[in-house]
């Protein structure tokens, strides 16, 4: 089990999502048969996290309570903090620091979905890692829309740039960043951007100025997809469908991180199967005890 929290950033206007988002928060809608904010949870679990904190717009955390509610039917301790305006991602830290008291934490933003083969290991070793910080780098075609890594010819990171004109390199930075307790007090230090933000990447600079941040590559066998036009939804809802059904098998079900790692058991599984018993998932649940 990791000593870390987690957070989950699911904020946000969603305004190139309008006119959907206008009325419902972007991370509640759902890619293929779950609700977005399912993905990113479960990367947290599979870290072995427990307390998870997550934070919303004021309006919009009374749906979310009602979806996931304190997190006990999957093992798990929800916090709800709020974000009352979108003021940047770093913000985060100073949202969530007394929940954080001092320790570390793994953030995902609430709408990245990862898939990928070995990203259990992945994660355990970013865990692993107790003191500074670990993003991911992931190849992406189009750079100038991200947060970009520079790396020199060992891997090692020598800048970080928000939406570059000219990129230093093709690997954008994931909304996943596990760092170490001095986050929240780095980002008191962190002054708003000429967009009016606090910066992600400004916080990212501290660590990389003292050699504190190491850049995971996630290779060709991942996943990282786009969830925030209307366009790259209905391809990351296609993609998960695909998957599941040639497989057989979930990808972003609480219920099983949960189930496997002993933190429910079958009774609960079971009442939890019978919840869903008119969908496939429910009958894929059920499916988790005979295993
Ligand atoms: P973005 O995709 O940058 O912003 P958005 O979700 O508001 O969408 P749009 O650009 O269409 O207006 O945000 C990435 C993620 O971070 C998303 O899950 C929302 C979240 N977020 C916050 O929770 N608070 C913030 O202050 C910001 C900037 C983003």
């Amino acid at each position: 089990m990791s000593t870390r929290k987690g957070l989950i950033l699911a904020g946000g206007t969603g305004s190139r999502l309008w006119p959907i988002t206008l009325g419902l928060s972007k991370q509640l809608i759902p890619i293929y048969d779950k609700p977005m904010i399912y993905y990113p949870l479960s990367v947290l679990m599979l870290t072995g996290i427990r307390e998870i904190g997550i934070i919303t717009t004021p309006h919009d955390q009374a749906q979310f309570q009602s979806l996931l509610g304190d997190g006990s039917q999957w093992g798990v301790q929800i916090t709800w903090l709020v974000q009352p305006k979108p003021d940047g991602l770093a913000q985060a830290y100073l949202i969530a620091e007394e929940f954080l008291d001092g320790g570390p934490s793994a953030m995902v933003l609430g709408d990245n979905i990862f898939f990928g083969h070995g990203l259990p290991e992945l994660l355990a070793s970013a865990d692993a890692q107790s003191a500074g910080g670990t993003v991911f780098g992931y190849h992406v075609a189009d750079p100038e829309r991200y947060g970009v890594v520079g790396m020199d010819a060992e891997g090692r990171v020598t800048e970080i740039v928000e939406k570059p004109q000219v990129a230093p390199s093709n690997y954008a930075v994931t909304g996943l960043y596990f760092l170490d307790g001095s986050a929240p007090e780095r980002a008191r230090e962190i002054k708003p951007s000429p967009r009016g933000e606090l910066e992600i990447v400004t916080l990212l600079e501290s660590y990389l100025t003292e050699g504190a941040l190491t850049v995971e590559q996630m290779g060709r066998g991942y996943a990282w997809l786009d969830t925030g036009t209307h366009g790259s939804l209905l391809d990351a809802g296609n993609f998960v469908r695909t998957l599941q059904s040639r497989q057989g098998m979930q990808t972003g079900c609480p219920e099983e991180i949960a189930y496997g790692a002993g933190w429910i058991d079958d009774a609960q599984l079971t009442a939890l199967a019978d919840r869903y018993a008119k969908t496939e998932y429910g009958a894929y649940l059920r499916g988790l005890m005979a295993a």
